[in-house]
């Protein structure tokens, strides 16, 4: 069934659990995710991101999930990840989205204020939720350096950015990073103990791909409830295929989709069980 992201963050925030949301771009990695979902009976959030338009419309996505949710009774969340234009919120809210991130990061704090509040105040009407995101999250390296420390979430700016905006929750950037870390990842616990203490509302960790497993349990302690997995669980797709085609003989193209979505279905599955369950 499904619904939207505050229904399910703020349940797992109250049971001390996160839940896994995982990047979609087309029928497969929908499949993928419903299918671990639905192996595990736990509530799962799929994620289509505004970079990923060039895949796959947001109608032809929602068609695909909403379609699969008849078959699924299970919570399921349909989130737009990472929207920085205003013309793509309101496409995926036409389009039966449930839950969207307006990710205005990368503005001076105030103005990222004033154009959330539009957002909520667009998904309000809509009965849907909204995720935003403050401090600046390294697109690919996860290092201590100083000028990216620089650019983790302001616990300050944190309580008076839930306040004003009173979006459903919150991504905070605390050593975390898309993409493969160049190094271990070493998550700021501190900050995210002060940050949990000054807001309520359930927190998110992006780029959980490659934090090791322990950091990933310590955050979800400490009020992370949702953690948004896509590299890991991309590259598991593609290695299958590497591996068979490595293979001598003719390889057909909807083996190798085959093998490539049950690999997908193995990491969502080790990620479900650590975030739902551990
Ligand atoms: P990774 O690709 O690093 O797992 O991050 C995914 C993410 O945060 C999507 O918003």
């Amino acid at each position: 069934m499904l619904m939207k992201l505050s229904f399910v963050l703020d349940k797992a925030k109250a049971e001390k659990r996160c839940i896994p949301a995982i990047n979609v771009y087309n029928l497969e990695t929908v499949q993928a995710v419903l299918t671990a979902a639905k192996n595990l009976q736990t509530p799962i959030i799929v994620s289509f991101g505004e970079s990923y338009l060039k895949h796959a419309s947001l109608k032809q996505i929602a068609a695909i999930v909403r379609q699969s949710a008849f078959n699924h009774d299970g919570s399921m969340v349909l989130h737009l990840d990472h929207a920085k234009r205003m013309d793509t919120i309101k496409n995926a809210i036409d389009c039966g989205f449930t839950s969207v991130m307006y990710d205005g990061s990368h503005l001076p704090f105030r103005q990222n204020i004033e154009h959330t509040r539009k957002v909520v105040e667009l998904a309000g009407k809509n009965n849907i939720s909204v995720e935003a995101e403050l401090g600046y999250l390294n697109p690919e390296d996860g290092s201590s350096d100083e000028s990216i420390a620089n650019g983790y979430t302001r616990v300050e700016e944190a309580e008076i950015f839930v306040k004003e905006t009173k979006v459903d929750a919150l991504a905070v950037a605390i050593g975390n990073a898309h993409g493969i870390y160049k190094g271990t990842p070493c998550l700021d616990f501190q900050r995210l103990y002060e940050i949990s203490n000054a807001v309520d509302i359930p927190l998110v960790l992006h780029g959980s791909s490659g934090i090791p497993e322990d950091q990933l349990k310590k955050a979800i302690s400490l009020g992370i409830a949702k953690m948004n997995v896509n590299t890991e669980v991309a590259l598991a797709g593609s290695e299958a295929i590497k591996r068979m085609l490595a293979q001598q003989g003719i390889v057909r193209l909807e083996r190798l989709m085959e093998n490539a979505q049950a690999e997908m279905v193995k990491v969502i599955k080790k990620y479900i069980k650590f975030a739902y369950f551990e």
